[in-house]
C-alpha cells in the first residue's frame, strides 16, 4: 500500500541565510498559513495555503503550532541520560566519577537497547530530527543506537568511543582492537538509509598516538564517515594534551597531524582554541559545537560564538547540548543558554541567530545543509511543530509579543519539550504531546 503524503498546514518559520552574516531579520523566513506537503519522506510544497494544492490522496492537519525544520544537536552522549545533572566536578573528576562508571554498563546489549530507545524517544520529544552521538566504546552500543535510530527512519550520525588509554580496564579497547571494531561497524551501518558513522576518538588524552592515526587510516578508507572528537574544553585537559604530546603545535594539530581534520570533522567545545585554530578550522571546514549548558554546568568557559563566526575566516559553528554534561536535550533550553554564555561576554544572541544554529547552521556545520535544517522543497521532510503559548508564562509572555523574533526569543528563554507539539521525520509523525487542560 503506498504511504499517504503528509499536508500539514500553519505557520512556517525557517530561514533563507546566515543570521551571523548578515541582518538577522534579513535572514528569517515566515509563510503564514502555508501548505507543507511531504511524499516519500521529502518535502514537495511549501507555500501559501491553496486548496487545488493539496493533494487528491492527503487529508490536511492543522499544525497546532509554528513549522519549522526538526532541531539537529551537533554533540550528545546517548550513554550519559542516566548521569546528566551529576554534582560538584569539573571535566577530568566527573568523567572518572560519573561518566566511566555508567559507560561501563553497556557492554550489556539490553542496557544499551534500553538506554538508545529512551534517549531517542527524548530526543524527538525535544523536536530534535539529527544528532551527532556518541556511543561507548563498545560495539553493541552502537549496535543499539543505530538499530532503534533506522526504526525510526531518523538521520543519525554515530560511532564507537575510541580509548585505549588513560580510561578504566572495562572501558579500554586497543589501536587495533578499535580499528577493526569501528571497521565492522562501518561496514553495518554507514550509508544504510540516512544512517552514517562517525569516528569518534574520545579525546585525545584517551588515545595513544598509534589510535588516532588508525582513526585517521579508517577515514581515508571510507568515503563520507563522520569524526567527532572534544577539543579545548576545560584548561586542566588543555595542559594534559600538551604533556602528552608534546611535539604538537598546539590541541587542534594532535587531530590533524593523524589525519582527522576535515568537512565532516565536528569538534565539540573548543573555548580554548586559539587564532591559528580557528583558522585552520576554516580552511579545514570542519564544525565547532558550541555547548552552552555543558560549558556552563561543568565551569569549563564561555566559548566566543561571536569571536568563532564573525571573522575574516568564519568557522562553520553549530550548536550541542553535550547531555550528559549539559543538563537538557532541548535545543530550546540550550539556546537559552546560549543567550546568557553570550551576554556573560558582552554579546546578544538574537532569536534568528539562535532558532538557525540550532537547525540551518548545525546542517552547514555538518555539511548536511542541502538536505535537513530548512523547510524547503527538495529537503528531507523532518519537522517539528512548536507552540508558543505551550506554558502558563510563555501563553502571557508571547500574548504580548512584538513580532515573530520576539515569539522566538520567548521561546528560546522560557520553552522547552513541552512547547515541541509534534515531530515529524522523513514526513511520518514520531512524536505528538497533547497539553493536559
Ligand atoms: N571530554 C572527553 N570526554 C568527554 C565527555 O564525555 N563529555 C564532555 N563534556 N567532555 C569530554
Ligand atoms: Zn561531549
Amino acid at each position: 500500500m503506498p504511504i499517504p503524503p503528509l499536508a500539514l498546514r500553519g505557520d512556517v518559520v525557517t530561514f533563507s541565510g546566515n543570521p551571523f552574516e548578515q541582518p538577522p531579520e534579513s535572514c528569517l523566513v515566515h509563510v503564514r498559513d502555508a501548505l507543507v506537503v511531504a511524499r516519500d519522506g521529502v518535502l514537495t510544497h511549501v507555500a501559501p495555503y491553496d486548496a487545488r494544492d493539496v493533494p487528491a490522496d492527503a487529508t490536511v492537519h492543522i499544525a497546532p503550532g509554528l513549522i519549522g525544520a526538526g532541531f539537529i544537536d551537533a554533540h550528545v552522549h546517548y550513554p550519559q541520560l542516566g548521569v546528566t545533572g551529576s554534582y560538584g566536578e569539573q571535566l577530568l573528576t566527573w568523567l572518572e566519577r560519573y561518566v566511566f562508571p555508567a559507560e561501563a554498563a553497556f557492554a550489556d546489549r539490553a542496557h544499551a537497547d534500553h538506554v538508545a530507545d529512551a534517549f531517542l524517544s527524548q530526543l524527538i520529544a525535544a523536536g530534535t530530527t539529527t544528532a551527532c552521538v556518541y556511543c561507548t566504546v563498545h560495539p553493541e552500543s552502537v549496535d543499539a543506537f543505530f538499530t532503534h535510530a533506522e526504526a525510526l527512519g531518523a538521520l543519525m550520525i554515530a560511532g564507537k568511543v575510541l580509548m585505549d588509554r588513560n580510561a578504566p580496564d572495562a572501558l579500554r579497547d586497543t589501536a587495533q582492537g578499535g580499528y577493526d571494531e569501528s571497521k565492522a561497524l562501518i561496514s553495518r551501518w554507514h550509508g544504510r538509509g540516512r544512517l552514517r558513522y562517525a569516528v569518534t576518538p574520545r579525546f585525545a588524552p584517551t588515545s595513544t598516538q598509534a589510535q588516532l592515526d588508525m582513526a585517521g587510516a579508517l577515514l581515508r578508507e571510507h568515503d563520507g564517515l563522520y569524526m567527532q572528537t572534544h577539543i579545548a574544553e576545560n584548561t586542566a585537559e588543555i595542559d594534559w594534551v600538551r604533556s602528552l604530546f608534546p611535539d604538537r603545535r598546539d590541541y587542534l594539530d594532535v587531530y590533524g597531524h593523524a589525519g582527522l581534520i576535515g568537512p565532516r570533522s565536528v569538534l565539540g567545545h573548543g573555548i580554548y582554541l586559539g587564532t591559528d585554530e580557528l583558522d585552520r578550522c576554516h580552511e579545514a571546514q570542519c564544525g565547532v559545537a558550541h555547548c552552552p549548558s555543558s560549558n556552563l554546568f561543568l565551569g569549563s568557559g564561555t566559548f566566543d560564538l561571536f569571536g568563532a563566526m564573525r571573522r575574516p575566516r568564519p568557522v562553520r559553528c553549530g550548536l550541542g547540548s553535550d547531555v550528559g554534561a549539559g543538563t537538557s536535550l532541548s535545543a530550546l533550553r540550550t539556546l537559552g543558554d546560549g543567550y546568557k554564555v553570550a551576554q556573560a561576554l558582552g554579546q546578544r544572541l538574537h532569536a534568528v541567530q539562535g532558532f538557525w544554529l540550532a537547525t540551518a547552521g548545525n546542517a552547514r556545520a555538518l555539511h548536511l545543509d542541502h538536505r535537513i535544517g530548512t523547510v524547503a522543497v527538495g529537503m528531507d521532510a523532518d519537522l517539528c511543530v512548536l507552540d508558543p503559548g505551550a506554558t502558563p508564562l510563555l501563553a502571557l509572555r508571547t500574548g504580548g509579543a512584538r513580532d515573530l523574533t520576539d515569539v522566538l526569543f520567548a521561546l528560546m528563554s522560557l520553552g522547552d519539550e513541552r512547547c515541541v507539539r509534534e515531530t515529524y521525520i522523513a514526513g511520518r509523525r514520531v512524536h505528538e504531546h497533547r497539553p493536559a487542560n
